[in-house]
């Protein structure tokens, strides 16, 4: 099977519903075995993996990402639509908000997040000019158009380890230093994409205003319910590009 399209769905997208067939399959890879579904949509076979695995059971600092993006590299996928729920310091990116990000500042500081790591992998320093694949992120723009929904064009994505949320003294410092968006998955991730040559684009949902600014505490809770009320823009929007 080879398919040229994954969809990695993050929290709150763990519904491979949307393809016609889909079926398990198992790939083996140095760094673990990695469980997907494979089915077609639009006339291509296309993979969906769940970020967090079965029931949400994986926290964002211990997803295998390395297995993750080798798994889809074998299994022959070149295009990588994510998905991420976010907390926002923007306030021109209000809850609900869907954001095609453009870059990303890395807080991550316990993960491992390269292929190169010396011996027969080499030594090898990547670019990442560009973080997100600027044709995926065009199609997703204009998926979101075709679907009439709204979607911001670029934001700065802060990747922290996580599973802790953010003191609002961190949050002020990721705002002032240009930060809009708050997750804890695009780095690694977006990262091993690149390294694998692979084109890599995350549509943002934005499900709470970050800590200090959001007049309440945060729960988990809250940014799965929120998820769960725009789940079907973030489908639409997912499947509209993939059929562009
Ligand atoms: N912080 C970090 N990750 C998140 C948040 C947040 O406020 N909301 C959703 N994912």
């Amino acid at each position: 099977m080879k398919a040229s399209i994954a969809i990695i769905g993050g929290t709150g997208v763990y519904d491979p519903s949307m393809l016609n067939d889909p079926r398990d399959v198992k790939v083996e890879t140095p760094y673990g075995t990695v469980s997907v579904k494979v089915g077609s949509y639009a006339g291509r076979d296309i993979v969906f993996m769940n970020r967090h695995e079965e029931g949400h059971s994986v926290p964002p600092h211990l997803v295998n990402y390395r297995a993750n993006i080798l798994a889809l590299k074998r299994l022959g996928v070149r295009q990588i639509i994510a998905t991420a729920a976010v907390g926002s310091l923007n306030e021109s990116m209000g809850t609900n908000s869907l954001v095609v990000i453009d870059q990303f500042l890395d807080f991550t500081k316990a993960r491992p997040s390269t292929f190169f790591e010396g011996g027969a992998a080499g030594v090898i320093h990547t670019d990442v000019t560009h973080p997100y694949c600027g044709r995926i992120r065009q199609a997703m723009l204009e998926a979101a158009k075709a679907e009439q929904l709204s979607a911001h064009d670029g934001g700065v994505y802060v990747c922290t380890d996580g599973p802790r949320f953010e003191t609002p003294a961190e949050i002020r410092m990721y705002k002032l230093l240009g930060g809009d968006l708050v997750g804890m998955t695009s780095v690694p991730e977006a990262v091993l994409a690149r390294e694998a040559e692979m084109c890599y684009a995350t549509v943002c949902m934005v499900t709470n205003f970050a800590a200090g600014i959001s007049p309440q505490v945060l729960t988990h809770m809250e940014v799965l319910d929120a998820m769960k009320a725009n789940i079907e823009n973030i489908k639409r929007m997912t499947m509209r590009t993939i059929a562009m």
